[in-house]
């Protein structure tokens, strides 16, 4: 079993972005190289035990490997989006920010209720953006099987919270 040292040696850091303080973990290099990105999608998509009839991914960089994971699971791709973005009738889930609030929307006819679905995205800090998908989904009808993602911020809390909500999870490199 990888430790996936060669995926977390792809991804940069960038110190104060986009705010003082803040350590970005930065894709866009882990992007740029093909066998890594490769490994990333296949190892994303092998982290929950299957079936999956559906991937959702959430904007912006969940669309990135959740449409790939889709591609090797041979499922189609929700979008979970933020506010105002899908032309389609929505349903939408409001959450709380740090300061304020904000709200993601996915098509209403999008999913067939009762079937399974993996959601990925590329980072899980708070936890915040993805209980809210979660939300969304079962608020949809569907069965939240797995939740994926390629960096996981263990201090921030977020997984634990995912667990607790009972939704199997799991990430590539800490
Ligand atoms: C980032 C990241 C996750 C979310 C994680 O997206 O891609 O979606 O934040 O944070 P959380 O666990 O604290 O909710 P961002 O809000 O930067 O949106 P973007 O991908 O559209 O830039
Ligand atoms: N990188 C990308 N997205 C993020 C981060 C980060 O470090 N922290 C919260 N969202």
């Amino acid at each position: 079993m990888t430790d996936n040292a060669d995926i977390a040696a792809l991804i940069r850091t960038i110190p104060d972005f986009p705010k003082p303080g803040i350590q970005f973990r930065d894709i866009t290099t882990l992007l740029l190289d093909a066998k890594g990105l490769a490994a990333t999608v296949e190892r994303l998509a092998a982290l929950h035990p299957g079936p999956f009839d559906m991937v959702a991914g959430i904007e912006a960089r969940g669309f990135i490997f959740g449409a790939a994971v889709a591609q090797a699971l041979g499922t189609g791709l929700v979008l979970i989006r933020k506010d105002g973005k899908l032309p389609g009738r929505t349903v939408a889930v409001d959450y709380a920010l740090e300061y304020g609030e904000d709200r993601i929307e996915m098509h209403e006819d999008a999913l067939v209720p009762g079937c399974r679905v993996l959601l990925i995205d590329d980072l899980i800090a708070t936890g915040g953006t993805a209980l809210a998908a979660i939300r969304l989904l079962r608020k949809a009808g569907a069965e939240v099987g797995g939740a994926a993602f390629v960096i996981d911020l263990p201090d921030l809390g977020g997984a634990a919270k995912i667990a607790a909500d009972g939704v199997p999870v799991a990430a590539l490199v800490p």
